[in-house]
């Protein structure tokens, strides 16, 4: 087990490039189960979960291959996949429950565990398999497995009662090899379920509207080989935002889609940070004495503030002046962070889904535990912008979603060292 050592107040200026998305590169390599044919999938990020994912598709008889120069991976899922995942495998990952729609397309019969629920809520799965027995599929829940079968999947109309990313995306991805028309509605809008899209449609696929709260697929009788590009991770990117914010510095960041961070951009301009975009990409800079203005922040779907950037702005409001409120609307129990950022000395009280958050000077160094993803993102930008050094243990979760998050925050100033979490430290 490792743990971060941060020294914090060193402002962070230059430049950083921004990685290929973790939350379309999971999707699209589970969808590469439809064809037997070669996916090439590009800037991908070598991610704990990426890798995770590629354990399962080749557990299933996929054969996966890194370039690890060129930063991209070839699927072939030729020849007969095993309709059963293992739940060794299954239980490390929760988007793992994706490659329920291709195999199940692919096959016509396939046993999946249950995902557990996980640090941020229950996570149930009942809108995916609302959508795959729409689809013609006989679901059945055994021993905390799914087992799903249909001959042949048929095209329906599914109504969405909650637009979920995961459940739009293992529909739409049952739904192109099915028989007919699938029209999915109030489904999820996330520029991941456009790039599903795309990859899908580069492989012959016919669907059409991805972005949009109604997803018409045309069944297809067979997809062929495709070579895709990852869109850039809008959350790394949000998350290298407020670290510039935070730190008051000034950072460009490279290989983003500013029109995928409206609502980041938006409420940073609204904190007092100025965003401006140049050729190279976006500017980040937060050098002016005057220091964050408080904002209140509300997560929701897509184009909404996202879920994903929830804990890590809430870090930078605990010393922006006056009184913000936080409010999570998409995950039960997303406020994991604020025992650890209150240890940190910030002034946080929960009120039911919000979080009101009273600016102090300053946040003091302190011993800390990352309990999920995002957490322990929020954590580090905290420990950025802390007086003295923190430590941050069960960085493994940071790992997931973040390569190599030290080495190209040190890259702009920082100082953060990985070392064995039983290291004595140079404060410890
Ligand atoms: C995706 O998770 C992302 N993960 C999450 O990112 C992200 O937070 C989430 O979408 C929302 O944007 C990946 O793409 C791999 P949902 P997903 O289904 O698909 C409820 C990160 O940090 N729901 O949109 O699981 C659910 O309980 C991760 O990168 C049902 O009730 O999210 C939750 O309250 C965390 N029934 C809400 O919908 C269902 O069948 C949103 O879940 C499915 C979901």
């Amino acid at each position: 087990m490792e743990k971060f050592v941060v020294n914090g107040g060193y402002p962070l200026t230059g430049t950083v490039r921004i990685g290929g998305s973790k939350n379309a590169v999971l999707p699209v390599m589970a969808a590469a189960l439809l064809t037997g044919e070669k996916c090439v999938i590009r800037g991908v990020p070598r991610l704990s979960d990426v890798t995770a994912m590629e354990d399962i598709l080749e557990s299933l008889g996929a054969n996966v291959k890194w370039d690890k120069r060129a930063g991209s991976i070839t699927i072939g899922a030729e020849g007969q996949l095993f309709p059963e995942a293992s739940y060794e495998l299954i239980s490390k990952m929760r988007a793992s429950f994706l490659i329920i729609g291709p195999l199940l397309a692919r096959t016509g019969d396939v046993k999946i565990p249950l995902p557990g629920g996980c640090a941020i809520g229950a996570r149930p799965v009942d809108l995916h398999l609302k959508g795959l027995s729409a689809l013609g599929a006989e679901i059945e829940r055994e021993h905390g497995y799914v087992r799903a079968r249909a001959k042949k999947l048929e095209g329906a109309k599914v109504y969405l009662d909650f637009p979920s990313v995961g459940a739009t995306e293992n529909i739409v991805m049952a739904a192109v090899l099915a028989k007919g028309q699938t029209i999915l509605e109030n489904c999820a809008v996330e520029p991941e379920i456009v790039d599903l899209a795309n990859f899908l449609n580069s492989a012959g696929a016919d669907i059409r509207g991805a972005g949009t709260d109604t997803i018409k697929v045309n069944g297809v009788k067979e997809l062929k080989a495709t070579d895709h590009t990852i869109i850039p991770d809008r959350i790394e990117a949000g998350t290298f935002m407020v670290a510039a914010a935070i730190t008051h510095g000034d950072v460009t960041l490279t290989n983003v889609v500013a029109d995928h961070l409206k609502p980041v951009i938006a409420k940073l301009k609204e904190a007092n940070v100025s965003v401006s975009e140049s050729g190279k990409g976006l500017r980040v800079c937060n050098e002016n004495g005057a220091g964050t203005v408080a904002s209140d922040i509300k997560t929701l779907p897509y184009p909404g503030f996202p879920t994903d950037m929830q804990a890590q702005f809430m870090a930078m409001l605990t010393t922006a002046r006056g009184t913000s409120i936080v409010t999570e609307t998409v995950f039960e129990n997303r406020f994991m962070h604020v025992g650890e950022l209150k240890r940190m000395g910030a002034d946080i009280k929960i009120e039911s889904r919000s979080a009101v958050l009273e600016g102090v000077k300053t946040l003091m160094g302190a011993q800390v535990k990352a309990s999920d993803l995002r957490a322990g993102a929020a954590l580090v930008l905290a420990a950025l912008g802390a007086k003295g050094a923190t430590e941050i243990d069960d960085i493994y979760h940071i790992d997931r979603g973040y390569f190599q998050i030290e080495q190209k925050l040190n890259g702009l100033g920082a100082r953060i060292e990985r070392v064995a979490a039983g290291a004595a430290t140079a404060e410890g």
